[in-house]
């Protein structure tokens, strides 16, 4: 049986009659830029999310660049951000002129590491980018902290975990801003690019607000320079009726990463992933861990294969029809297009960017899908 890395049409099918008869309405309004159904779901989602102010946008990537601009990161800022992330982290920050200064990870979490962010401080230092990643919020108290002592502004790339927790607050919703993805593979996955900024500043939501009109206010009066980063309605449209569902997408991840942490670790080669590095390890390959933080949404589900075992096992995965993916193959410092930045040496991030591997674990698999992703696994000669 073969098993997809993802399936996201079954998930969205069940919107579909809904949605079209809601489409017809959508065309006779002729509201078709913000309007009521921007708002509606920016009203929906800033009460999910239990916070002031949520602000609708193109995509999690440019709601990471509008975060910035409306901070007013400057050429030549240096902003930290972890080296282990999709690319978006780090290319907003190069795009307006700003120096991504990349920090390491940990091997457990695969979220930076406080100590490395200290440690690359400079009096140039504006920001700090942390990223929730794979759906589990980072350590925020001391960062926070950190941040309030060097005064630096803080945007949280929640990108992979829109309704994770860190203790009780969701993650995304603790620091200036928080930007969120809607990316299909996301948890909350609409059918296109679609993102999202919260705050619970005021005046940090005018300005977002501002900066997704081209920086302007009044219309035509440009107080900034901003750019077109609105929401489309169609997808505020799609979205507002899936956040109602969001629960039993969570619930599904984090029943289907329990089935596979039982079934793996009862073999005697799989270890649980608690940040040790496979050079004092007997175990094969180590299972991801919820650390604890509040509440993992589990968007991907990690692996770390030892000795030099990922590619191979990745390529026998493939043959038998099990999807699977390296997020992420290159760490961001070893980018080529960031090769001539001060060098941030971030060793965990080399190493673990060899040894990762996500594996199935969107919310409509099936015991016998998981099944089988196990038992092949279990085959393969470590
Ligand atoms: C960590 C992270 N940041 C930012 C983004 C960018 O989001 P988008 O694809 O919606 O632009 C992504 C999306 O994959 C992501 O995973």
């Amino acid at each position: 049986m073969a098993v997809p890395l993802l399936e996201l049409v079954t998930q969205n099918n069940q919107f579909v009659d809904e949605v079209v008869e809601e489409f017809r309405e959508f065309i006779g309004k002729g509201q078709y830029i913000l309007g009521d159904y921007v708002t509606h779901f920016e009203e929906k989602v800033a009460k999910h999310l239990g916070v002031n102010h949520a602000i609708g946008v193109s995509s999690g990537t440019d709601a990471l660049v509008l975060a910035l601009m409306a901070l007013d990161i400057q050429p030549g800022d240096e902003v930290l951000c972890p080296s282990f992330s999709f690319f978006a982290t780090a290319g907003c920050i190069s795009r307006l002129g700003a120096i991504p200064i990349f920090i390491d990870v940990d091997r457990d979490s695969f979220n930076l590491n406080l100590e490395d962010a200290r440690n690359k401080l400079t009096n140039k230092t504006k920001a700090i980018i942390p990223v929730h990643l794979f759906g589990q919020s980072c350590s925020m108290s001391s960062l926070l902290d950190f941040a309030k002592q060097n005064n630096l502004k803080v945007i949280e790339d929640t990108a992979q975990s829109l309704g994770s927790k860190y203790q009780d607050s969701f993650a995304g919703t603790l620091s200036d801003y928080g930007c969120y993805s809607f990316f299909p593979s996301k948890n909350l996955g609409s059918i296109g690019d679609a993102g999202l900024v919260v705050t619970n500043n005021l005046e940090l939501a005018e300005r977002a607000k501002i900066f997704r009109l081209h920086g302007s206010q009044p219309k035509y009066y440009h107080k900034w320079i901003g750019g077109n980063f609105r929401i489309d309605a169609l997808h505020a449209m799609f979205l507002t009726k899936k956040l109602d569902s969001i629960s039993s997408y969570e619930d599904a991840r984090a029943r289907n990463a329990a089935y596979y942490s039982n079934c793996l670790l009862a073999d005697g080669r799989f270890g649980e992933n608690q940040g040790q590095s496979f050079e004092n390890e007997s175990k094969s390959v180590l299972v991801p861990l919820d650390l604890k933080m509040g509440k993992h949404v589990w968007n991907q589900f990690t692996l770390r294969i030892g000795r030099g075992k990922r590619d191979e096992l990745w390529n026998y995965l493939k043959s038998n029809g099990i999807g699977a993916e390296v997020y992420y193959p290159v760490s961001l410092h070893k980018q080529e297009c960031f090769k001539n930045l001060i060098p941030s040496p971030c060793p965990v991030s080399e190493e673990i960017a060899g040894e990762v591997l996500s594996i199935p674990v969107y919310p409509e698999l099936t015991v016998e899908q998981m099944d089988e992703v196990i038992q092949t696994l279990l085959k393969f000669t470590y």
